[in-house]
């Protein structure tokens, strides 16, 4: 029996890259949910690049998180207490529950009920959580493709870029992959549909590029912005869509890094630069999900995700996608259970 909820706070806000060294425990007594309050129980923790932003001043979208504060992240857990008539013990929800053991929710804390028969639990934080969903919404309706358009991806063989790359495939499109590792490179082409792929790493120039997309990119996934990004924008076609779904490759926005500009491209091309964040698009997730659960019970979607077990391992779990050794979304695996309450 424990009395005790686990906890991984904020202890200093990183310079750059979150490590270990920016976060403590600091345990607390279990909490009791109030009226229409659940207690949840984490079963896996999501690690997310942008959780590098939620920790960082200038995030833009959100309060960061405050030092002393149990890390902001996504979660799926069950139901161990209710006192919401809407949720039942034992059910699984997917949300803001943070770092720690249990978390007490309120409805707007809470994104997606979990459905463990459309694939296992731990896929409600990874194909059905926000990397799936982001990956689905941005594509079809601000990259709108057609058949024949090429797209290019960036963290190509990540969470969001696998599936954007396997959506875009099916779609008709000639798809286009960046990654890091060459054996990112051999899962883009052998496991995602990807028609051809880079290890940017190994040199990203314009021979590479004009070899990769002979007929130019129609439509950029961009989810690391940076040096990547500079490479593929002046490939763009006329009336191009690039789509900002993140920035992995920027350590810092403070201050802002120079970049070539891109006006004149935007205005010549007529290209469309559009930004993403799927927390604009929540009551687009049910139906969403049913969609993505589809194709991955009929087989033609994969998803992998690599997790790791122990609350302790989140900090570094979180540095370690930033030195891209993940391989598919990223997981803290903490309780498979409701511990006794
Ligand atoms: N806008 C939204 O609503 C939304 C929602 C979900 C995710 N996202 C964004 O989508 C992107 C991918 O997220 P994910 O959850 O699917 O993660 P992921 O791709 O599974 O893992 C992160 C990957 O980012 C790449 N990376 C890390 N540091 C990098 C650097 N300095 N330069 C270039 N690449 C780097 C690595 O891949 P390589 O080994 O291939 O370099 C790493 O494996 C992130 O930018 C994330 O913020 C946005």
């Amino acid at each position: 029996m424990t009395a005790v909820n686990r906890r991984i706070v904020l202890d200093h806000r990183p310079d750059g890259i979150p490590g270990p060294e920016h976060f403590r425990r600091d345990d607390q007594p279990l909490p009791e949910p109030g009226d229409g309050q659940v207690l949840v129980c984490n079963h896996y923790l999501s690690i997310d690049p942008a959780q590098r932003g939620w920790i960082s001043a200038g995030i833009g979208y959100a309060d960061p998180v405050t030092p002393g504060a149990v890390m902001r992240a996504l979660a799926v857990g069950a139901v161990a207490a209710t006192r919401n008539a809407k949720y039942a013990i034992g059910e699984y929800l997917y949300g803001w529950f943070g770092w720690q053991d249990y978390c007490v929710a309120a409805e707007p804390q809470v994104i997606a009920r979990v459905q463990p028969e459309q694939g296992s639990v731990s896929a409600g934080a990874g194909l059905y959580g926000i990397c799936g969903v982001a990956a689905y919404l941005a594509l079809t309706e601000l990259g709108r493709p057609r058949a024949g358009e090429t797209v290019l991806v960036s963290t190509a063989a990540g969470a969001v870029g696998s599936v954007v790359g396997q959506i875009a495939r099916r779609l008709g499109c000639r798809v286009v992959g960046l990654t890091g590792s060459d054996e990112k490179v051999r899962q883009c082409l052998a496991e995602f549909g990807y028609h051809a792929a880079l290890n940017y790493r190994s040199g990203l120039d314009d021979a590479a590029l004009r070899t990769l997309c002979p007929h130019g990119v129609d439509i950029f996934f961009d989810n690391t912005a940076g040096e990547i990004a500079d490479a593929v924008w002046p490939f763009m076609n006329l009336r191009g869509r690039v789509i900002q779904c993140g920035t992995a490759a920027v350590g810092s926005w403070d201050p802002p890094p120079t970049a070539p500009r891109r006006e004149r491209a935007v205005l010549s091309k007529r290209l469309r630069h559009e930004g993403f964040i799927i927390f604009d698009h929540l009551e687009r997730f049910a139906a969403v999900i049913a969609q993505l659960a589809r194709w991955h019970r009929e087989g033609t979607l994969v998803f992998h995700e690599d997790i790791v077990t122990g609350l302790e391992c989140a900090p570094a779990a979180l540095a370690s996608i930033f030195r891209g050794e993940n391989r598919g979304k990223k997981l803290v695996h903490i309780s498979d259970g409701t511990r006794a309450l």
